[in-house]
Order: C-alpha cells, then sequence, then structure tokens
C-alpha cells in the first residue's frame, strides 16, 4: 500500500537545536528575542565560556576587543570550542586540529596549511552581541538589523551615584517562566522569604493595579513589608510604605526597582535565561545608590539565599510549564502580574512550551 506524505505532515525541524525540549513553533518565537548568556567579567577572566540558550550550545569568547557569540561545533570535525583555548585573548582555538576563530566567528587560522586561503565554510555561525550592564546580550534568530534596542531596559544602571553590581549567575532546574512570574509575584514574601527581607506576621496583599507596556507591563506595588535584610528592620521609619515598582520585559525578563526610606533605590534586573525548557540560569545585576561603599560580597550572599528560597518552589511546580490557558490553575486577587504575564505570552503567539 502507498502512503502519501505529504510536506507539511511533516514537520520541518531542520532550524532548531539538536535535542530541542520546546515545542518547534515556541522555539522559534523565543528564539527572536534577547537574552543574557554570560557575565562579562568571566568572559574577560576566562577568554572564553560555554553557554545554552534555547538548547543551542555556545561558546562566548574574546577576540581583542570584541566578544563573539558562535556555535559551540567546530566547524571542521564537530568538536565543541569550549574544549578549546583562547591563549592570546584573540580568539579561540580548537582543541583537536588546532584551527583557530576570531572576530566575527571568522576562521582565521588552519595550522595544517599556513599558505592556503581559508575557505569561508569554516567560519562559525555566529550571533549578534550587545554588552550591557556588565553581561553579554545575544539573540538566536535576530530580524534584520536589530541589536541594543531589544536588550530589556534596567533603570538607574548608568545613573550617578550608583554603584553596579553583577550577582554571580545561579542555574536553577526549572522553566524561565516560572522563574519570572515568581519574580513578579508579592504574595509569597511572607511564606517563603522570611529568612531574609520578609516579615511572617504581613502576608495581606494590598489592591494593586498593572499597566501595559511595549514589552509586556509595569506594575506599582505598594505595601508595609519592608526590603531591608533582617537585623535591620527596625530602620524603616513608622507608617513608611514601600513602593515596588515591576516592569516585565516579555518572554523572561523583568525589572524590580525598590523604594527605600530617604530616597534610596535598588533596581534589580531579573534576566532568567531560558536554557532549556527546564533549566535556566539567571542574571541579575543590581544597581544601588545607598550603602555604595559596602563589600559588594555581602550583596552576593543576600541574594543567592533569595535566589534558592525561590529556586525551592520554583523547581517543584507541576506543571512544569508555564499554564498559558487561565483555568488550568485557580487564581487570587494578588495575582493580577501573574495574570497580566500570561496573558502576554499568549499574545506573543507562545502555547505549552515544552515538547512533552
Ligand atoms: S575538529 Fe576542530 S580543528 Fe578539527
Ligand atoms: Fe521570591
Amino acid at each position: 500500500m502507498n502512503v502519501a506524505v505529504t510536506t507539511n505532515q511533516i514537520s520541518d525541524v531542520s532550524d532548531l537545536p539538536r535535542n530541542c525540549s520546546f515545542d518547534a513553533d515556541d522555539w522559534r518565537i523565543l528564539a527572536r528575542h534577547w537574552y543574557a548568556v554570560a557575565l562579562v567579567r568571566d568572559v574577560e577572566e576566562k577568554g572564553l565560556v560555554g553557554a545554552v540558550l534555547l538548547d543551542e550550545r555556545l561558546v562566548v569568547y574574546k577576540s581583542g576587543t570584541e566578544i563573539v557569540v558562535a556555535n559551540d561545533i567546530c566547524t571542521h570535525r564537530g568538536v565543541p570550542l569550549t574544549m578549546g583555548s583562547n591563549p592570546d585573548g584573540n580568539g579561540v582555538r580548537c582543541p583537536y586540529h588546532g584551527l583557530q576563530f576570531g572576530g566575527g566567528g571568522k576562521c582565521v587560522k588552519v595550522p595544517a596549511h599556513p599558505d592556503n586561503a581559508i575557505p569561508g565554510k569554516l567560519h562559525l555561525r555566529s550571533y549578534p552581541v550587545v554588552v550591557r550592564y556588565g553581561l553579554v546580550w545575544t539573540c538566536l534568530r535576530p530580524e534584520e538589523g536589530e541589536g541594543a534596542a531589544k536588550v530589556p531596559v534596567m533603570p538607574h544602571w548608568d545613573d550617578k551615584g550608583f554603584q553596579q553590581i553583577n550577582c554571580p549567575h545561579f542555574d536553577i532546574a526549572g522553566f524561565a517562566g516560572r522563574q519570572i512570574e515568581g519574580f513578579l509575584d508579592v504574595a509569597h514574601f511572607a511564606f517563603i522569604h522570611t529568612e531574609t527581607f520578609a516579615d511572617p506576621d504581613n502576608p495581606v496583599v494590598p489592591a494593586y493595579e498593572t499597566k501595559p507596556t511595549d514589552v509586556g507591563f509595569e506594575a506599582e506595588y505598594y505595601s508595609t513589608v519592608g526590603n531591608y535584610p533582617h537585623g535591620k528592620q527596625d530602620e524603616t521609619p513608622k507608617d513608611y510604605l514601600w513602593l515596588r515598582h515591576f516592569r516585565a520585559h516579555l518572554p523572561f525578563t523583568a525589572h524590580l526597582t525598590v523604594h527605600f526610606p530617604d530616597g534610596g533605590r535598588l533596581s534589580i534586573l531579573n534576566a532568567a535565561t531560558p536554557v532549556s525548557a527546564r533549566k535556566t540560569r539567571l542574571f541579575v545585576p543590581i544597581a544601588r545608590n545607598f550603602d555604595t561603599d559596602r563589600p559588594v560580597q555581602e550583596v552576593y550572599d543576600f541574594n543567592l539565599k533569595v535566589f534558592q528560597e525561590d529556586a525551592e518552589m520554583v523547581e517543584q511546580q507541576k506543571p512544569e510549564n508555564l499554564p498559558l490557558d487561565p483555568r488550568m490553575e485557580a487564581h487570587i486577587p494578588a495575582d493580577r502580574s501573574s495574570i497580566n504575564y500570561r496573558r502576554g505570552l499568549r499574545d506573543l503567539g507562545l502555547s505549552h512550551f515544552f515538547i512533552a
């Protein structure tokens, strides 16, 4: 018996990474957005680092003053370039036959044939790079000519009087959408963050509004929940209402400005990079205009504790993806931001994210 197979019955996934864990249509939508893949200081120190973005394995390396993001696979015989080295800061050298790759991912040296012209087929597939907030940002499927304008905005990073702090990245065994939703959620403070900043006796979530923006939405949330670490909480002036100003940048970045007493501002970017459907690498640049002479290690330690408190929940949530159909989970009024977030993802055309 002849079985007719038309091309549209077979979905073409040849443009997707090997072992892609995302639904193919969702992957193509997510791949048009910009994500942080490395801390600049790590690339500077080590010469090259590995990263995985949406299941695509990448090498991030220095070539002179340029930072290059390229596929982590040697065009010659497929060895991961992250196994190689960057001996003089001018590019990555493959450990197998010594091919070297420089600016823009171009192959610049074939040691076995030093006098031959280098064919273009040996160049790496590379991606556009924007360096911002101490992070390397890239996009796997950029629109023609786009760049810096697509990178999420972080207020205060470059403002005078603000200290710039980049926490070491933090890996989460969970989906980026769940993590971002948790970052936007204020109802869990009194239960999850009692060891760090929250008050277990103050669980009430006052009403708040959300406003749409070009890239997602924002919410100004006022409450009496302080943001000082435990031990310093008596410093909150009486009747002070803390303002937390959230800005969501779809799909997986969100920003929070916490308004401290006496004009103090804490600006936190939560950039949740989707390593795969089930893994997230969190980058968190922070800017503040108070305690600017305090050691940054204190901030690293405090935030690490907060990330761990959140990750304990995010890594256990079921289903592991973020259900975009509002009927699949029950909601409470405090979830206004998270309902907006899910609606925004749906409006981007995203569906269930995972292949299974
Ligand atoms: S596999 Fe990389 S140089 Fe041959
Ligand atoms: Fe949290």
